[in-house]
């Protein structure tokens, strides 16, 4: 009787160990604690339930019925829904205000990559606040800065998080159009100057700025108009839709699934780039949840299939 005692928690051990180091290198690797012994045991359930969705879709992709890979990254401790909901702040009506709307020049390449031309600095991570309006913002602003005065200087998304209370509610939510409107009036400190804390705090801005914005342009909501932005302009400040995008890893996003609503649209991201990989046409999408989610930080979408609200809101600034 003992000796089966023993032989079946040494069975149960076996069995049990792997989930349970995969956890310990999970919350090591990600920093992650939890405030009680209850929270840990709900968010180890929920990580065991993405870990056995990763590898359910990563089957599939192997037998070619998906398109891309998903990874154990840092979200998985978080359900869909609660992953969503971090994500869906201020997805409100854009306040009203007179935009300029790109003119379209058709002289877009058949592909174009701003990183080739060190348009775009590093991938930044905005972490637990809603503040990816921001980093869309400094993005595309980044991107104007280098390729009209070849300065590559990050600049900071704190100061909008902080200052840029008329349209936007900082680790709230807010809005890439308006944004620009703010620093046409006041001006963006450097990221040096003004670093990422992400949270809300008091305006600490610093006089002087390191872009002179002109004026904010609206794209037309269409893939072929944000194609020509793109091709032509520079990187492109757009929203999408992002709740599919916790666990991506790599290649290129394509299901059907995934809505084109502009009511849903909940994430602010940047194109930097378009092409075609063996016959799929695609953006590839610099995003602002650290390197180390998705393909170095970036995702790959299919392009011309009105994925996940691509190309429904497109904006870019236009510096003096
Ligand atoms: C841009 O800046 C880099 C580094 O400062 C410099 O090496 C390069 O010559 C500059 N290019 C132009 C076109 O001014
Ligand atoms: C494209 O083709 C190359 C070479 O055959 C292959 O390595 C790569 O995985 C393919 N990419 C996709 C997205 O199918």
């Amino acid at each position: 009787m003992k000796l089966f005692i023993i032989f079946a928690a040494a069975l149960l051990a076996v069995t049990a160990l792997p989930a349970q180091q995969h956890w310990t290198s999970f919350k090591a690797k990600h920093g992650k604690s939890y405030a009680s012994l209850e929270e840990e045991r709900a968010r180890f359930q929920i990580f065991q339930d993405n870990v056995q969705k990763v590898n359910t879709h990563n089957a599939r992709y192997e037998a070619g019925l998906e398109t891309y890979t998903m990874a154990v990254n840092k979200f998985a401790d978080l359900t869909p829904k609660e992953f969503g909901a971090m994500l869906r702040r201020n997805n409100g009506p854009i306040p009203r205000m007179t935009l300029t709307s790109h003119v379209q020049s058709d002289t877009a390449p058949e592909a174009m990559d701003w990183r080739e031309r060190k348009a775009v600095l590093a991938v930044k991570d905005q972490g637990y606040c809603g503040s990816c309006w921001a980093f869309s913002t400094t993005g595309a602003l980044e991107g104007q800065n280098a390729i009209k005065n070849n300065v590559t200087v990050p600049l900071s998304e704190q100061q909008l998080v902080d200052c840029d209370k008329e349209y936007n509610e900082g680790c709230n939510g807010g809005d890439m159009l308006t944004a620009f409107e703010y620093v046409i009036k006041h001006g963006l400190n450097s990221e040096d100057e003004y670093p990422y804390e992400a949270e809300d705090g008091k305006c600490r801005a610093k006089s002087g700025s390191v872009v002179q914005v002109k004026e904010g342009v609206s794209v037309e909501a269409t893939e072929s108009a944000l194609r020509d932005a793109v091709g032509t302009v520079g990187p492109v400040s757009i929203a999408i839709y992002a709740d599919p995008f916790q666990l991506y890893n790599d290649g290129i996003f394509d299901k059907t699934t995934c809505y084109n609503d502009r009511d849903l649209l909940d994430h602010g991201v940047l194109v930097v780039a378009y092409g075609t990989e063996n016959g799929t046409q695609y953006w590839d999408v610099k995003n602002s949840w650290g390197e180390d989610w998705g393909m170095n930080g970036y995702l790959r979408v299919a392009r011309n299939k009105k994925m996940c609200g691509i190309g429904l809101y497109n904006a870019y600034p236009v510096l003096a």
